[in-house]
């Protein structure tokens, strides 16, 4: 998920961003190995590429380790969407630099946007820092860290149109063995005013629908019962077989993914509202294993702002592409992304993106203040104009709208019976499971003999609060 973000604190429930910062691990250390240490940071993306990243590295010899002092190899996986993203980073820095001098000769390597974004800049600023390696050369790491061993610096951030990382086989870091992330595009081609993501990921690509079909294939065969499909902008995946030159649509992946097996569950993130399809909501409707959630941020409420962000799309067009999923999936659950305070938005403004929420009954939303980012649209051409203390007294009216339709949301769902994948023991207690239903909310359950980490059971809600179902094992409807 998103960097966590300091104005949530002690505000609302913490919204899911348990795996920031999380450093990944996979399985036992051998001795006599070479060993990295890889924390992420930033969306699912960043997360999905530390598992490639991995993959290269295991080619090369090296084991994961979760213990940074242990490491010959210390890898940062960076975000730069917001400042304090690139802060905790920094933080994170001076960590390693204390592992480095009592250990010379660890490398320590930085990854991902933030590589990216700052290039050989991060080489001057942080002299700790042995590999600069941005989100499109994960392939050179090699030979990078071959540079970076005989002493000097390594750096590549050449941003490139056709890698997709396809044909390697990212390894499956940390996970529950029940859902994987498959990365079906890169880049985005998309100017939001206020996003960095098209300078730090580069231009829009998509993958080759086989190489994604076999990766859903083969996670099934190992047990898999879960794949969420990742790109900045999934609605817009287009991919023209070299062969045939036939192309596959985002509708028709989805179409092909949900045929893998009936008990494979397909979710996607994200969708932009300008590209998501009749034809894209007709397929997940025709499949019961696409999950019936689309996460379609808005950001704002109020069409002039959201022209001021560039989204191409205004507050009545959005409003009817809600209603229109409404329509076809009267059970599907919408959630969103939500900025408070662009340059020069004014209460009424603000007013607006409070009635969205209301509107559009979002489940849940990731909710921002703004925050400026160099070289984007809106830092050169608007000032950033909303005083610190607005913007968060506007974010946290945004977050107590949101909790509440959050919570009427769930309340809704009381006495409903749910389908759910088993994803293994809740937090609070090993006698309990966790799992999602289809609208992804996470519903907690007490455990009932025979079922176990990746099956599906069916759930019947009793309890609601604003983040969690808490409900009872009850037999399959029918029987
Ligand atoms: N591709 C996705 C979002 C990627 S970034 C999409 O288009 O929806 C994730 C979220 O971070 C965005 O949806 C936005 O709400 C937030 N965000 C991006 N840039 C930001 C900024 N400069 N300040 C605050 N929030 C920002
Ligand atoms: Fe950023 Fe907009 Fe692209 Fe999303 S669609 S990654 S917000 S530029
Ligand atoms: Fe952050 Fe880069 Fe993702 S800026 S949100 S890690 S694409």
């Amino acid at each position: 998920m998103y960097d966590s973000n300091p104005t949530l604190d002690g505000l609302t429930k913490k919204i899911d961003e348990d795996r920031q910062g999380e450093a990944f691990f996979q399985g036992m250390e051998e001795a006599g190995q070479r060993h990295f240490y890889i924390e992420s940071y930033g969306c699912q993306m960043n997360f999905s590429d530390s598992e490639i990243v991995a993959s290269i590295l295991a080619e090369q010899g090296y084991s994961a380790t979760r213990n940074m002092e242990a490491a010959d190899l210390i890898l940062i996986n960076t975000c730069s969407i917001r400042e304090k993203a690139e802060d905790t980073v920094r933080k994170r820095l001076r960590i390693f630099d204390q592992v480095k001098q009592q250990r010379p000769g660890t490398l320590v390597g930085v990854l991902g946007c933030m590589a990216e974004r700052l290039k050989a800049k991060f080489l001057e600023e942080e002299r700790l820092v042995d590999l600069v390696v941005g989100p499109d050369a994960y392939r050179d790491l090699p030979a990078l860290i071959a540079t970076a061993e005989d002493g000097d610096k390594g750096i590549n951030v050449f941003l490139s149109r056709e890698e997709t990382y396809a044909d390697i086989s990212p390894m499956r870091l940390d996970s529950n063995g029940v859902s994987a992330f498959i990365s079906i595009m890169r880049g985005c081609d998309n100017m939001c005013s206020f996003c960095v993501v098209p300078f730090t990921r580069g231009r829009e690509r998509s993958r080759n629908a086989f190489s994604i079909l076999a990766e859903a294939t083969d996670l099934f065969e190992r047990g898999y019962r879960e794949v969420t499909l990742l790109g900045q902008n999934v609605d817009s995946y287009k991919w023209e077989n070299p062969e045939t030159g036939q192309t596959v649509s985002f509708a028709q992946l989805l179409d092909m993914v949900a045929r893998v097996h009936p008990d494979l569950r397909i979710r996607f993130s994200t969708s932009h509202p300008k590209d998501i399809t009749d034809e894209v909501l007709f397929t997940m409707k025709a499949h019961e294993n696409v999950c019936k959630y689309i996460h379609l941020p808005v950001q704002s409420g109020n069409s002039r702002v959201l022209e001021l962000m560039n989204r191409t799309y205004d507050r009545e067009w959005y409003i009817n592409k809600v209603n229109r999923i409404y329509e076809i999936m009267p059970d599907c659950a919408i959630s969103s992304d939500i900025i408070a305070g662009f340059c020069t938005e004014t209460e009424e403004e603000h007013q607006d993106t409070l009635s969205m929420i209301e509107f559009a009954r979002y489940s849940m939303s990731y909710m921002f203040f703004y925050s400026e980012r160099p070289g984007t649209l809106a830092a050169r051409k608007y000032e950033d104009d909303i005083p610190l203390k607005t913007k968060k007294r506007r974010l946290q009216e945004i977050i107590k709208a949101q909790t509440a339709v959050s919570l009427a949301h769930n309340q809704q769902d009381i006495g409903k019976t749910f389908k759910v994948l088993i994803e293994g023991d809740s937090k609070r207690s090993d006698q309990e499971f966790k799992g999602r239903n289809s609208q992804n909310k996470m519903m907690v359950f007490p455990k009932q003999e025979g079922l176990k980490t990746g099956d599906y059971c069916y759930v019947k809600a009793l309890e609601a609060t604003s983040a969690t179902l808490k409900g009872e094992i009850v037999p399959p409807p029918g029987l």
